[in-house]
C-alpha cells in the first residue's frame, strides 16, 4: 500500500467527508413527508401509515405529501420504486422530473394546479399508470403539451380526476393506452374529448397520421362529470370501445345512439336517476353488460324486454325494485351474471315461473327482506355457481330450497336470521366449495349439518353469543373464520381434524378446545401458515395452559393476534418456529413487567421478519429488546403511549431494520433518545417514518404536545461518540461511493467497496452463506513479526497438548504469490471464525495494520452475532490511541482485551477465551 496514496486521502478526507455529509443528508432513506415502504412485508401497512394505493402485483411504493418543490422531495426518494404518489402544490413539473425512477409503474399526481412540460415524463418507459388527482370538487386547471406523453410508451391507464384540460388540447396519447379516465371535469359535450386528445377519434380534424390512432381504447370512463348533459353528433366517430362509464352523469343514454360509437360492449350508468330500462341503447349496441346501479327503476316491464338477448350481465343493484316480470330470464338467454341485491323484491322470494335461465352462473340476491325461499327455488337455474342471499331475514333453510343446484360453488348466507339447520340441507349441492354463515343465531354446528358437498374449502361460521361447533370436520377445509361474541367452543374427535387448513380466523372473548380422544390431546394445525386472533384472551398461547390450544404450528408464517383482555401471562410463541410476520395489539401487558414480557416472547421468534406492535405501551425500548431479531425487515410502532428508545438501541444501528415506522406515538421527553434524531435523518441502511409527527410527554401531566425532535434538539447536547460512529459510519459508504465514481489511483478503495457491498448484503439478510476456511486471521506488523511466528504461532498451531491446534491465517505466509493484499485480507477476515490484532506502539504506526484494525471493526460492527474480535497488546498502549477506539469500546466485551505483557497467567486466560469465541462462532455457524 503506498503510504502515498493514504495521506492525500487524509488531506482530503475533512472536504470529501463535509460533501459526503451534505448529500447524504438527502440520500438517506428518511424523507421528510414521504412515507416508504414494501407492502409486500405487511398487508395490513396501509392500516397504520398512509401508503400509495396500489395496483396488485406492486409492493415498492413511496408516498410523499406537502410538497412544494418535487425534485428535491424525489432526491430523498430511493430509485427503485415502483409506485409513487405525490401530493402537494407545485405549479409546474420540470423536464426529467421522474428520470431516475427507472422501475416505476404507476404514478399519482395531487398537486393542484399544474403545468407538465413536453419533457417531464421522460424515461418513463415502464410507466404503466398515470393518475392526476384532485379531490375537492371540480375543477383545477392542468396544462399538458401535446407530446407530454409521447415518452410513455408503457402507459395503458392515464386518469384524470378533478381538472378541467380545456388548457390542453390536442394531447397524444399513447397508443399502448388501453384505459382512459376523465371524471369531475369540466366536460360538458362528448365533442370537447376529440379537442383535447388528437388521436383519440379517428378522422378527428388534428389527427397526425392514422397510424397514431388510440385504436386499442378498451375502457372510457367519464364517471361523475356533472355538466356532462350532451355528445354532440358524431363525437366519438368510430370509435371502438369495450366499456364506457357515464355514472353520476346528466348524460342521457338516448344521446349516445348519434355519439357515432361504433362498438361497445358494457355501459355503466350507475346513479344516473334511470327510471326505464335504457333498451333502445341495448339493442343498438348489442351490449353484453349493462350496470344500472342505484337508479330509480321499480318496474320493469314486459314489453321492454324485448330488447335485452344480448346481455350477459345485468345489475339492478339498489333500484326498489319490487317484482320481476314474468318472463325476465326467458328474455335474457344469454345472461350469466345477474345482481339484483339492495331492491324490495318482497318477503317471500316469488320467482317468476318464467325463471328458468340455462345460462345463469351468478345471482345475487343479497339485501332483499326475504324470509322464506320456496321449495325448489333455483331448480331452474341448473348452471347457477353463485348464489349470494346475504343480509335478508331468511330464518329457515328446507330440505329442498336449494334442490337443483349440482355447480354451485359459493354459498353466502350471511347475516340472515337462521337458527337451525336440517341435517342434508347441503345434500344438493356436491360442488360447493365456500359457505358462508356469518352473523347467524345459530348456536350449535355439527359437521354433519354440513355434509354433502364434497370439496368444501372455505368456511366462514359466525353466531351473536356462543357456537359449538361439533365434528366430524369437512375434510379439506383450507379457509375457517368463526365469529361470536362470547364464546367458540371446538370439540374434537381425532387428532388432525384440520389436516389441511391454511387460515384460520376467530373473533371471540373465548375458545374451548374440547378433545374427546384423551385429556391431553392437542389440536394440532400442521398446514397453518396465516392465524388471526381478535378479542382473544393470550391464554391460547399460555405456557401452562395443561391443554394447549395452539401448541404446534410447524408452518406458521403470520400470526395476527389483537386481544383486550389483561392476562398476558406466560404467553409463549415456542411453537411457532417459522413465524416471519407478527403483529400484536391491545395486549394490556401488565404495565412494569410489560417490556419484560415482550422482550421474552420476541426471543421465541428469532426469524421474525415483521413485528407491528398496537397499543401495547411497553415502555422504554432498549438494546435487549430487539438483540436477537436479527431478520426483522419492518417494524412498527403504532399508538403508543410514553415510550423511550434507550440510547443502547444506537448498538444495533447496523442491523435495524429496513423500514421502521412511528404512527401515532408519544414519547418521554428523555434525553437518552437523544441518538434517534440523527440516526432517524443520517443512517442510510434504515427508512425511518413517522418520528417528525410525534410529540413527547414530560409527564404524565405533561399536555403540551412538544413535537419530540425539537425536543431533542433544543433540550439535548449532542452525543459527540454517537457523530464519530455515524462518520465513520459514512465514510465507509464515501469511500465506496468514491470508487465508484472511479478514482483509478487510489485502487485499494475498490476493496473497501467489495467490503461494503458484501457487507450490505449480509444486513439485509441476502447474502450467500460464508465458508469458513481458518480458525483465526492473524493481523500483525513487521516488527512484531519475529514474535508472532515463534512465540505466538507454535503456541497456538501445534495440536494439543502442546498448542491449542488451531488453523491460522496469516498474511505473510498464508497470501499466495502475487495475491493482492487487500483483497486477499478482506477475504481472509471473512472465512475466518475469528480475528486476532497484535497491537504495540509499532503496529500503531503502521498503516496496514491500522487498516486491517478497522476493517476486522468494520467487520465486526456489520455482522456483531459472527464476527469475533480479539485484541492482544505486547506492551502498555493508551487506549484511547485506537483508530476505532470508540467503535471497539462499544462491540467488545472486556475479556477482549489482553494485556500479554503481564506474563503466563494472562496467557493461559487469553487461550481460554479464544477458544469460548471460537466455539460461539461455531455455534451461531449451525444455527
Ligand atoms: C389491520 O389492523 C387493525 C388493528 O390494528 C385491525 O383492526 C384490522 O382488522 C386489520 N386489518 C386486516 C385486514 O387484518
Ligand atoms: C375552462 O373551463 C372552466 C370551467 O368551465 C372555465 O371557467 C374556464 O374559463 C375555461 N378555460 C378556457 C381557457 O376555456
Ligand atoms: C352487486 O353489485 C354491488 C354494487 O355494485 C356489488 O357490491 C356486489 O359485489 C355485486 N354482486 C356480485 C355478486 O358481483
Ligand atoms: C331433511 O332431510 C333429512 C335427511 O336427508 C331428514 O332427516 C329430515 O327429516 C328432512 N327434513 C325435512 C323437514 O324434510
Ligand atoms: C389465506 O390468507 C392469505 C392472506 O389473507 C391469502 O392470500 C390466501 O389466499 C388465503 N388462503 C386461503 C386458502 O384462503
Ligand atoms: C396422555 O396421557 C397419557 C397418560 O396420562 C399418556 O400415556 C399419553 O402418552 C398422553 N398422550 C399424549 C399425546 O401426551
Amino acid at each position: 500500500m503506498p503510504r502515498m496514496e493514504i495521506s492525500v486521502f487524509s488531506a482530503l478526507l475533512p472536504l470529501l467527508l463535509l460533501a459526503f455529509v451534505n448529500h447524504g443528508l438527502s440520500w438517506a432513506w428518511t424523507a421528510p413527508d414521504c412515507n416508504i415502504g414494501d407492502s409486500s412485508l405487511l398487508a395490513n401497512l396501509s392500516y397504520y401509515t398512509p401508503i400509495c394505493s396500489l395496483v396488485p402485483g406492486l409492493y415498492l411504493f413511496a408516498s410523499c405529501s406537502n410538497i412544494k418543490d418535487v425534485i428535491q422531495t424525489l432526491r430523498a426518494v430511493p430509485h427503485d420504486r415502483e409506485a409513487l404518489c405525490l401530493q402537494g402544490m407545485v405549479p409546474i413539473l420540470p423536464p426529467n422530473a421522474f428520470a431516475n425512477f427507472f422501475s416505476l409503474k404507476l404514478l399519482r399526481l395531487q398537486l393542484g394546479n399544474l403545468k407538465v412540460t413536453s419533457k417531464t415524463f421522460q424515461g418513463l418507459d415502464q410507466l404503466q399508470h398515470l393518475h392526476f388527482e384532485h379531490h375537492a370538487p371540480c375543477c383545477m386547471g392542468l396544462f399538458l403539451p401535446s407530446d407530454a406523453l409521447e415518452a410513455l410508451i408503457s402507459l395503458n391507464d392515464l386518469s384524470f380526476q378533478g381538472y378541467c384540460l380545456n388548457y390542453s388540447q390536442n394531447i397524444q396519447l399513447p397508443i399502448s393506452l388501453t384505459c382512459l379516465t376523465l371524471r369531475h371535469s369540466c366536460l360538458t359535450k362528448l365533442q370537447e374529448l376529440q379537442e383535447i386528445f388528437s388521436n383519440l377519434v379517428p378522422g378527428s380534424s388534428n389527427s397526425v397520421s392514422p397510424r397514431s390512432l388510440v385504436s386499442f381504447l378498451e375502457v372510457l370512463d367519464l364517471s361523475s362529470n356533472l355538466q356532462l348533459n350532451q355528445a354532440g353528433d358524431g363525437a366519438l366517430h368510430s370509435l371502438q370501445l369495450h366499456s364506457l362509464r357515464l355514472d353520476s352523469t346528466p348524460l342521457s343514454s338516448i344521446g349516445l345512439l348519434g355519439s357515432g360509437l361504433l362498438q361497445l360492449g358494457f355501459l355503466s350508468l350507475v346513479g344516473t336517476g334511470v327510471k326505464k330500462m335504457p333498451g333502445n341503447v341495448v339493442r343498438y349496441f348489442a351490449l353484453h353488460a349493462l350496470d344500472l346501479g342505484r337508479n330509480q327503476i321499480q318496474d320493469i316491464w314486459d314489453p321492454d324486454l324485448t330488447n335485452y338477448h344480448s346481455l350477459e350481465l345485468l345489475s339492478l343493484h339498489d333500484n326498489g325494485l319490487q317484482s320481476l316480470p314474468i318472463k325476465f330470464l326467458s328474455a335474457l338467454p344469454q345472461l350469466q351474471r345477474l345482481n339484483l341485491s339492495m331492491n324490495n323484491l318482497g318477503s317471500t322470494l316469488v320467482l317468476p315461473e318464467g325463471l328458468v335461465s340455462a345460462k345463469l352462473k351468478v345471482l345475487d340476491l343479497s339485501y332483499n327482506e326475504f324470509c322464506n325461499l320456496p321449495y325448489g327455488a333455483f331448480s331452474f337455474l341448473p348452471q347457477l355457481q353463485e348464489l349470494w342471499l346475504g343480509g335478508n331475514n331468511i330464518s329457515n333453510l328446507m330440505n329442498g330450497t336449494l334442490e337443483g343446484l349440482m355447480w354451485l360453488k359459493t354459498l353466502d348466507l350471511s347475516w340472515n336470521q337462521i337458527k337451525v339447520l336440517n341435517p342434508g340441507w347441503l345434500s344438493s349441492l356436491p360442488s360447493l366449495t365456500s359457505l358462508n354463515l356469518l352473523g347467524t343465531y345459530l348456536e350449535h354446528i355439527s359437521g354433519k349439518q354440513l355434509q354433502g358437498p364434497h370439496k368444501l374449502r372455505h368456511l366462514l361460521l359466525g353466531s351473536h353469543d356462543m357456537l359449538d361447533i361439533y365434528p366430524p370436520w369437512p375434510p379439506e377445509l383450507l379457509s375457517l373464520e368463526v365469529r361470536a361474541e362470547g364464546v367458540i367452543q371446538f370439540i374434537v374427535h381425532n387428532e388432525e381434524p384440520f389436516l389441511f387448513l391454511e387460515n384460520l380466523t376467530l373473533q371471540t372473548s373465548n375458545i374451548l378446545f374440547h378433545t374427546t380422544v384423551s385429556d391431553n390431546t392437542t389440536v394440532y394445525f400442521p398446514s397453518l401458515y396465516h392465524l388471526t386472533l381478535r378479542g382473544i384472551s393470550s391464554y391460547v398461547f399460555s405456557s401452562h395452559q395443561p391443554q394447549k390450544f395452539f401448541s404446534q404450528l410447524p408452518r406458521l408464517e403470520h400470526l395476527h393476534f389483537w386481544s383486550d383482555h389483561m392476562d398476558t401471562d406466560n404467553m409463549c410463541l415456542l411453537s411457532m418456529p417459522r413465524l416471519q410476520v407478527l403483529e400484536l395489539g391491545d395486549l394490556n401487558f401488565l404495565s412494569e413487567f410489560s417490556l419484560v414480557k415482550l422482550e421474552m416472547l420476541l426471543k421465541q421468534v428469532p426469524q421474525l421478519q415483521v413485528l407491528a406492535l398496537s397499543h401495547l405501551n411497553p415502555g422504554t425500548l432498549s438494546m435487549s429488546t430487539f438483540k436477537d431479531l436479527g431478520h426483522l425487515r419492518l417494524l412498527l410502532l403504532n399508538s403508543e403511549y410514553s415510550l423511550g428508545l434507550d440510547s443502547s438501541l444506537q448498538e444495533l444501528i447496523p442491523q435495524m431494520p429496513q423500514y421502521v415506522y412511528f404512527s401515532d406515538v408519544t414519547f418521554t421527553c428523555q434525553c437518552k433518545s437523544s441518538w434517534v434524531g440523527p440516526w432517524a435523518t443520517q443512517a442510510p441502511n434504515t427508512f425511518v417514518y413517522g418520528l417528525e409527527k410525534s410529540i413527547c410527554m414530560a409527564n404524565t401531566s405533561d399536555y403540551s404536545r412538544t413535537p419530540f425532535v425539537s425536543f431533542l434538539s433544543d433540550h439535548c447536547p449532542h452525543d459527540p461518540e454517537f457523530w464519530v460512529f455515524l462518520i465513520s459510519f459514512n465514510l465507509i459508504l464515501l469511500m465506496s461511493t468514491l470508487a465508484l465514481f472511479g478514482c483509478p489511483k487510489w485502487y485499494w478503495l475498490h476493496y473497501l467497496q467489495n467490503l461494503f457491498h458484501s457487507w450490505w448484503w449480509k444486513l439485509c439478510g441476502r447474502g450467500p452463506r460464508r465458508q469458513l476456511y481458518y480458525d483465526v486471521f492473524i493481523s500483525y506488523c513487521q516488527q512484531d513479526k519475529a514474535w508472532v511466528l515463534k512465540e505466538l504461532v507454535p503456541a497456538l498451531e501445534k495440536p494439543p497438548p502442546i498448542g491449542e491446534g488451531l488453523k491460522l491465517c496469516l498474511p505473510d505466509r498464508d497470501f499466495g504469490l502475487g495475491w493482492d493484499r487487500m483483497d486477499a485480507t478482506v477475504a481472509s477476515m471473512e472465512t475466518s471464525r475469528a480475528i486476532l490484532c497484535v497491537l504495540s506502539c509499532q503496529a500503531l504506526k503502521s498503516t496496514w495494520c491500522n487498516l486491517e484494525l478497522r476493517l476486522a471493526t468494520y467487520h465486526l460492527v456489520a455482522r456483531p452475532a459472527v464476527a469475533r474480535l480479539l485484541l492482544l497488546f505486547l506492551e502498555t498502549i493508551d487506549r484511547q490511541k485506537l483508530c476505532s477506539y470508540h467503535r471497539l469500546t462499544r462491540w467488545l466485551q472486556k475479556e477482549d482485551y489482553f494485556d500479554f505483557h503481564q506474563g503466563m497467567e494472562e496467557w493461559d486466560f487469553f487461550c481460554e477465551q479464544l477458544q469460548r469465541r471460537l466455539r460461539e462462532a461455531g455455534q451461531e455457524r449451525e444455527d
